[in-house]
């Protein structure tokens, strides 16, 4: 009796024993698969955003569409907002109002358009022309 019960909790350790071991190898083995799969998708992926823009906005569509409900003939003329074309503003002036708007008076973009479209958008702004159809930058 006392000695199967030796036999047993022998059997019982070694068990464990094995279980355990068996796990760790387990949790190595998923470790090493996602480190695998984590140097894989760092040699493949595209290169930061700040390299390359994701898709390039289409300034123009954007004034069209959005801005040019205020901004009318893609700012060409003064509407509800004002006249963008020929503005005397300041690049920077440009860039934060578009970003943070100006309560009651013009949405906040800076939530649906990130700096470097609203930089896009302030290129478009400073190229536009009265005489010629306006081009995305
Ligand atoms: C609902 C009308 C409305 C829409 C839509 C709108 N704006 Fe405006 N925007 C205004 C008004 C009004 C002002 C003038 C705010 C003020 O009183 O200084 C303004 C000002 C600006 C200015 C600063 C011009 C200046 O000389 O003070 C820029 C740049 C501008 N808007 C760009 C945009 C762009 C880009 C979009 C589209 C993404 C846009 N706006 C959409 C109404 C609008």
């Amino acid at each position: 009796m006392m000695r199967g019960n030796y036999v047993q909790q022998l059997f019982c350790c070694l068990a464990l024993g094995w279980m355990s071991v068996s796990v760790a190898t387990a949790n190595e083995e998923a470790n090493t698969a996602t480190q695998m799969r984590l140097a894989q998708a760092d040699s493949v992926a595209p290169p930061s955003s700040s390299e390359t823009p994701k898709k390039k906005l289409d300034v123009k569509n954007v004034f069209r569409n959005i801005c040019g409900f205020c901004h009318e003939n893609y700012g060409r003329v003064a509407a509800k907002g004002p006249q963008l074309m020929s503005s005397e503003r300041t690049d920077e002036f440009l860039f934060n109002r578009i970003k943070n708007g100006l309560p009651g008076r013009m949405a906040a973009w800076g939530s649906i358009f990130d700096d470097e479209q609203i930089r896009l958008i302030v290129k478009f702004i400073r190229s536009l022309k009265p005489d010629e159809d306006p081009q995305n930058p």
